[in-house]
């Protein structure tokens, strides 16, 4: 079971949508466990209020440190002991395929804290979060979009989740590359048509095919991504040259 704690303002929001679909299954199932937090459970003050003025002066309001390690300090608790603590910050590291990778093999429970108004006091990052993560260069309200985003692409690598390793491990971002381009029923759709090859029932080709597809949008959509991609496999280096001499402007 992996388990992730999310410490919000908002936990019905954040409850209700990680409930749904695969997650939801998955959380019935007992593979996987989200458990939401309202940190003004945590307050001592009869308004429950957990924002105060910035000291130095400035906009707007800061969540105190307080009611944010009591809440924290629950968690670990009742887990009984110190819980991988990560920051959803846009002055963290950007969030990658990578990184939900390393926290579902490093880790068996995770808290997420979602910052609200100008953010959060520094002395509780200070004490008590292992990482800030920013899920892109840009700034939200809050932190429960960035946190429901990491807690759903760690959650569908957790063994159980999905029915198959096979489904992520030939997704966009799992070895370097963009996936291809993906075709449902009808066969011809507003005069367009299916790519023949993926109605061939020939596996070995559509297999071929898909991997030509996906080294070409990486090239043509991220290159930064195919510069870092290293080619090894005699069948790649033969796509490769298909591909310099169909797209010579790309290469
Ligand atoms: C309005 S933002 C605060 C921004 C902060 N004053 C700054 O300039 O860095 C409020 C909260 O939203 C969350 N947030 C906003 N943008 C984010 C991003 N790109 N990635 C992760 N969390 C983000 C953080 O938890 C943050 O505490």
């Amino acid at each position: 079971m992996y388990q992730i704690d999310i410490m919000t303002l908002f936990p019905d929001v954040v409850g209700d949508m990680l409930c749904e679909s695969v997650l939801g299954r998955g959380q019935e199932r007992g593979y996987i466990r989200i458990e939401c937090h309202q940190i003004r459970d945590y307050t001592k003050n009869k308004q429950r209020q957990v924002d105060n003025y910035p000291y130095g002066g400035g906009r707007g309001a800061v969540m105190q440190a307080d009611p944010l390690y009591n809440c924290w300090q629950h968690i670990c608790d009742q887990a009984g002991e110190r819980v991988h603590t990560i920051y959803m910050s846009p002055a963290g590291k950007t969030f990658t395929q990578a990184d939900a990778r390393r926290l579902k093999a490093d880790y068996s429970r995770l808290i997420l804290v979602c910052g609200h108004y100008e953010g959060i006091d520094q002395r509780f990052i200070d004490e008590c979060v292992d990482e800030e993560i920013s899920i892109g260069d840009f700034v939200m309200t809050g932190g429960e979009i960035p946190a429901m985003a990491v807690a759903d692409a760690v959650c569908r690598l957790v063994p159980g989740v999905l029915s198959d390793p096979s489904c992520y491990e030939n997704e966009s971002h799992w070895s370097g590359t963009l996936e291809a381009p993906q075709y449902s029923r009808p066969e011809v759709w507003h005069d367009r048509a299916v790519p023949p090859i993926l109605l061939s029932g020939n596996h070995a080709k559509v297999d071929l095919w898909r991997r030509k597809q996906s080294l070409l949008r990486t090239r043509q959509r991220r290159p930064d991504l195919y510069e870092k991609l290293a080619f090894t496999e005699k069948s790649d280096k033969k796509l490769l040259s298909e591909l310099h001499e169909e797209y010579p402007e790309l290469f």
